[in-house]
């Protein structure tokens, strides 16, 4: 993992480090509020781990959301839930830190596992709560609204496509809002547990959780109710924000001059459709 190379680390590249409180290795890029570089993390031999997660702290208050989803919920689910999936990544992070000492892998099955569960459900929720906002709701504007239109049809179309993923996923997990880079289009996902699912290489712009953690308390057995009632809180401009880092990461699209800029896409030479 690069340190110090602005190059090689886009300010979006940055922005989401900063986001899920990533604090391995990248304290030269700490220009704001990056966490100590794990320096304060140490294993048995006081060496310090690699890396570390920090649970971010939300950017509103806990009941900024109400009355669509209660404080009690919002506490419980960032102090409790996240704090929980942290915990989970930096524990399983140091167990792959000690069987490295050891040069023993026996086991690391479940330690990967536990890494992928853990290190999603730490991502997901950190975008989770940013994609919320005490004055959100409404319709998003500019390109994303028109990119949303381009791969769904309307924002009416995006919307119930994207209600029904949510209500129909099966137990716990997710819906989202990814940005497709080979095909640069938008394309909703529907994740079971934290990580299952998964869109490979895929950017998540919008998330939405229905694990019970998230609504139980308020709406009881009502996913439905609590779907409709999160649409009235969804920061559309945190969701452009991602889409147009998503887009400028990747490069060109196709009504660009790819002549121009192929060099910089890193899917340039990529078939641009699946
Ligand atoms: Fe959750």
């Amino acid at each position: 993992m690069p340190n110090d190379d602005d190059a090689a680390y886009p300010t979006d590249r940055r922005a989401f480090l900063e986001s899920v409180g990533l604090s391995a290795g990248v304290a030269a890029l700490a220009s704001t509020a990056l966490p100590t570089a794990g320096a304060d993390e140490t294993d048995a031999n006081d060496d310090p781990l690699p890396m570390s997660y920090d649970l971010p702290d939300l950017p509103y208050e806990y009941d900024a959301l109400e009355p669509h989803i209660d404080r009690e919920i919002m506490e419980l689910h960032h102090s409790g839930h996240h704090q929980a999936y942290v915990d989970g990544a930096n524990d399983a992070l140091e167990e792959l830190e000690e069987m490295r000492d050891a040069d023993d892998f026996e086991g690391i099955k479940a330690v990967k596992r536990d890494l992928a569960f853990n290190l999603s459900g730490h991502v997901n929720h950190a975008i989770f709560w940013e994609n919320m906002a005490p004055d959100g709701g409404g319709e998003p504007t500019g390109t994303l609204a028109e990119a949303i239109e381009r791969s769904f049809g309307s924002f009416e179309a995006f919307r119930a496509e994207f209600t029904q993923t949510a209500a129909d996923v099966e137990s716990v997990g997710w819906a989202m809002l990814f940005y497709e880079p080979l095909a640069d289009e938008l394309i909703i996902g529907q994740l079971e547990s934290q990580h299952l699912l998964a869109h490979q290489d895929s950017t998540p712009l919008l998330t939405l959780d229905v694990w019970e953690h998230a609504y139980y308390l308020q709406y009881q057995n009502e996913r439905d109710t609590y779907i409709d009632e999160w649409w009235n809180v969804v920061d559309w401009d945190d969701v452009a924000e991602r889409y147009e880092a998503a887009c400028a990461q990747r490069g060109p699209s196709d009504e660009d001059d790819r002549g121009q800029q192929a060099e910089q896409s890193p899917y340039s030479s990529l078939p641009n459709s699946v």
